[in-house]
């Protein structure tokens, strides 16, 4: 939560850092700020609300040159959204700023000390604390800001990534982080700092993202020195080449993320396939996999931990390789796992899923599960995310940037690698035999022409979407491979759209829920062919008898549910086992247009934001 941006070099720093910070609002819109130095002063502008209303502050003001300055897009933890608790937060002095993306736990004992020591403090933010801390110890030990930062660091207890900056030392910027990510662009006589790597992505394709625990000193005169925050040691930066490209993070014509994200799912789960799913070989090659696998064809359990979205594709896992490698599989809302002391055994194998990489509960999670001794293989589509570095093993999904807060892509292929993950498995294991093997490796590869054939329903379904947009309530219902997409639809509709929705398996609607269904409710149902389909059809039938209004996702050439339900939107057939990656594409665009035609923000959706880097 919250995007950093941070820019020192040659270049007027400040269309970089708002532009950049554009970028980041995925992470957080509530308040936003930025500092910059002219050379002989430092101006600070700050604002409630997004980045376009500092834009619009900003070009209110007085031209600032600037060739060094800091930016901040905020999901408030500590203190309300408005001006004051926005972020730069400045030390008592005036002279020091900081950018903060994390919490500080132990701000309030920390706050006491300073007060007592004549530090007033006019935001709540733990952030004020942190820059009035690294003031302190400058003053009391008359360190370098780099030592300084370093040692406030040292009594800090939380999650961070910071940047500060000096009005001392103005050709200088100090940035650190712990559980919160930052991404250093290295570009000619200049340098960028920021959450990640979309806002300098034009500038240089050189990145380091920084190491937890690590602190860099960042002159553009000098070369950039990095060192951990406990020692003192330099450490070489190891610089990586950016994959990413400036299309792949702009809305390519669509009117949002989301609608791009759902559209680009083909080609997607075509690059999640690439050079791993080889059907006409027969082969099925994870390269991470292969020389973990004879752990997992050993394991006890398999123990999935993910939060959101993606506890929902580990849903869908844990019926996928149940069924092939017949090993018992939990799959665990990592804020759950963390705190309830869980029984893990060394030959437990955890898989971590998480689209950011960096979601704070599940990296909590993984480190629970290697203090233990088990193996963790994770799940990530941000490449080099902290969840990414901190597993033993892992596939990245290779979706491509998702920004749209609300998941999509993300959802679509993590369940695409783990199919494969089952399906390989299930074969070297013997519980899956030779021919099915086969028969569900040339199913996979038709799924991406077969999620392009749901997307041309797009017109139908923003039709039907018309017809529900003033709904209060509504309920999803799903039966095995189904339930869990059931749950997602729900989620993707109440975060985008705020109408309330729950999803439920078909069958526990007569233990309480049906006695919601009137007139009123409208309830999609999961309806395919495979998959439980004559008790689906009863379900169906029991709300209909109870006036209820039904939307059913249904095979090709469905009758007996269309003679029921008020809508059907039709999706190609498929093995059951592979319906989640297909039935997930109508429940997403009805989601999105009911919240476009009730003229909610969908890509940021209020109080939300992408990456959970807090608790
Ligand atoms: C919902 C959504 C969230 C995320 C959750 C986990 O659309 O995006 O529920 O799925 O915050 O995030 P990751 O996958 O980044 O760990």
């Amino acid at each position: 939560m919250c995007g950093i941006v941070a820019y020192i070099g040659q270049q007027q720093a400040s269309p970089i850092i708002i532009k950049g910070l554009k970028r980041l609002e995925y992470r957080g819109y509530d308040s936003t700020g930025i500092s910059l130095y002219d050379g002989t002063e430092l101006h600070t502008i700050k604002t409630t609300g997004k980045v376009s209303d500092l834009e619009a502050k900003f070009q209110g003001h007085d031209p600032i040159q600037a060739t060094i300055g800091i930016g901040h897009t905020r999901w408030a933890t500590h203190g309300v959204p408005n001006d004051v608790n926005a972020h730069p937060q400045t030390s008592n002095s005036g002279d020091l700023v900081v950018v903060h993306n994390g919490i500080i736990e132990n701000y309030a004992s920390l706050k006491e000390e300073l007060i007592q020591r004549g530090y007033t403090f006019s935001s709540d933010t733990d952030t004020e604390v942190l820059v009035n801390l690294i003031e302190d110890v400058q003053r009391k030990e008359k360190v370098k800001l780099g030592k300084a930062v370093q040692i406030a660091l040292t009594q800090v207890v939380g999650a961070y990534a910071i940047v500060v900056f000096d009005n001392k030392k103005p050709n200088e910027l100090v940035a650190a982080r712990l559980g919160s990510p930052l991404a250093i662009g290295v570009g000619e006589g200049e340098f960028f700092v920021a959450s990640d790597a979309t806002p300098f992505i034009e500038y240089t394709k050189n990145v380091i993202y920084l190491e937890e625990e690590h602190l860099a000193i960042i002159r553009c005169d000098r070369d950039i020195s990095i060192r951990k925050i406990t020692s003192d040691k330099v450490i070489k930066p190891y610089i990586e080449e950016l994959q990413m490209s400036l299309e792949n993070i702009q809305k390519g014509g669509y009117d949002h993320f989301m609608l791009k994200e759902i559209f680009e799912q083909p080609q997607a789960i075509r690059d999640t396939l690439r050079g791993r799913l080889l059907s006409n070989e027969g082969v099925i090659t994870l390269s991470s996999l292969r020389e973990h696998e004879n752990k997992f064809l050993k394991a006890r359990r398999i123990l999935i931990v993910a939060c959101g979205t993606s506890w929902h594709a580990g849903l869908v896992a844990e019926y996928l390789l149940e069924k092939f490698t017949r090993i018992p599989v939990e799959v665990e809302y990592a804020s759950e796992f963390r705190y309830r002391d869980p029984i893990i055994f060394s030959d437990d194998i955890i898989i971590a899923i998480s689209q950011s990489g960096e979601t704070a509960d599940t990296l909590a999670a993984i480190n629970i599960a290697k203090e233990r001794g088990a193996f963790v293989f994770g799940v990530c589509n941000v490449v080099g995310s902290s969840i990414s570095r901190l597993t033993d093993a892992g596939c990245y999904t290779h979706a491509g940037p998702e920004i749209g807060v609300a998941s999509t892509k993300a959802f679509t292929t993590q369940i695409t690698v783990l199919s494969l993950l089952a399906l390989r498995l299930g074969m070297v294991k013997g519980t899956l035999s030779r021919s099915e093997y086969q028969q569900h490796l040339v199913e996979l590869e038709s799924i991406p022409d077969k999620v392009s054939e749901i997307l041309k329903q797009e017109r139908l379904i923003k039709e039907v979407a018309s017809s529900f947009k003033d709904a209060n309530n509504c309920i999803y219902l799903g039966r095995g491979y189904n339930f869990p997409v059931a749950l997602e639809g729900a989620l993707k509709l109440k975060e985008i759209s705020y109408i309330h929705a729950e999803g439920y398996p078909a069958a526990e609607m007569k233990h309480g829920p049906i006695a919601l269904i009137d007139e009123q409710m409208p309830v999609v149902v999961i309806a395919t062919k495979k998959g439980h389909y004559d008790k689906v059809v009863s379900n169906i039938s029991e709300i209909k008898s109870r006036k209820g209004r039904i939307i059913a996702i249904v095979s090709e050439g469905d009758v007996r549910v269309k003679e029921l339900a008020d809508y059907c939107i039709e999706i190609p057939e498929s093995l059951e086992c592979f319906t989640p990656i297909l039935t997930t594409i109508p429940l997403q665009l009805l989601s999105y247009y009911i919240a476009v035609q009730r003229g909610c923000n969908v890509d940021q959706p209020r109080n939300l934001a992408k990456s959970v880097t807090v608790e």
